[in-house]
């Protein structure tokens, strides 16, 4: 059965990993999906595999002018968002004391400040019913070492998620989050370390984990589908932890 027939939905980060996968999956459920990214090859192949009906707008999450500029797209497309997922962010993994002034106010303008501004300004464009996910991570209550500034933001995005869902849910929007652990994606490659570290560090990983291995995108991607949908309506300021049993012994 399709859980989002006749939705229209924006997917920040649509154009990789677990973005990409909950853009699909939200098609394949019924919804009208628009997707933001940077970086326009992974926008070009992700707008061919959702098809000529996806909007994909290269949008960088960091920048107010770009969320404003991507949701009057969505507007003069869809008219209005029944579904928001805030998942756009990057990790650079990097020891305390070597990060910089400039890499703190780049990381919390996309994982922090660029979520709070894009649900801010989606707000007009969410009528009741609708439902806003973001994307947080185990880290946020883990900790994480060299990633301080990436799991402090996430801990903010879990706070905000309780303070929004609280705000908002009198005019019928339910806000949550979706928790990821090791999940298999690109994003691994974006860290800045030579393969072997990251490897190094993709090994331990599966070493720790309780289902022994990384989780897949779309095993994210289902759970956002839940949060996205009515069955999850009387879900309001929740945080599912999608982690093959990561955090439990933690
Ligand atoms: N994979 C994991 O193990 C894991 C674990 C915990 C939490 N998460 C969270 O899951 C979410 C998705 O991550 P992923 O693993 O799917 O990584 P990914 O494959 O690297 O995807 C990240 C997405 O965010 C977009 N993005 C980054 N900065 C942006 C910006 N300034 N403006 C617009 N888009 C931007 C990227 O597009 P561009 O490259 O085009 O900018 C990309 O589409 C993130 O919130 C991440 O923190 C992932």
């Amino acid at each position: 059965m399709q859980k989002l027939t006749g939705k229209t939905a924006l997917v920040t980060g649509g154009n990789s990993g677990i973005g990409l996968a909950t853009a699909r999956l939200f098609i394949e459920h019924g919804a009208r999906v628009a997707i933001t990214g940077r970086d326009p090859e992974t926008l070009r192949q992700a707008q061919e595999l959702l098809g000529g009906d996806a909007l994909a707008l290269q949008s960088d999450a960091g920048s107010i002018e770009d969320i404003e500029r991507a949701l009057a797209a969505v507007r003069e497309r869809f008219g209005r968002l029944d579904v928001l997922v805030a998942n756009a962010a990057v990790a650079q993994p990097t020891p305390f004391e070597q990060v910089s002034e400039q890499q703190f106010d780049e990381i919390n303008a996309i994982n922090y400040k660029g979520v709070f501004f894009t649900i801010q300004k989606a707000l007009p464009l969410l009528e009741p019913g609708a439902s806003v996910i973001v994307t947080t991570s185990i880290s946020n209550a883990a900790g994480a070492p060299h990633f301080s500034v990436y799991a402090a933001g996430k801990a903010a995005l879990r706070s905000l998620v309780r303070s929004l869902a609280l705000e908002l849910i009198g005019r019928g929007i339910r806000v949550n989050a979706v928790s990821p652990g090791p999940i298999d994606t690109p994003g691994f490659g974006r860290w800045g370390l030579p393969a072997e570290a990251v490897q190094a560090i993709r090994d331990e990983f599966v070493r720790k984990s309780p289902a022994g291995r990384f989780g897949h995108a779309d095993e994210v991607a289902q759970v956002a589908l839940f949060l996205a949908s009515a069955d999850a309506s009387y879900v309001v300021g929740a945080e599912i932890v999608v982690d093959g049993g990561f955090s439990l012994p933690l």
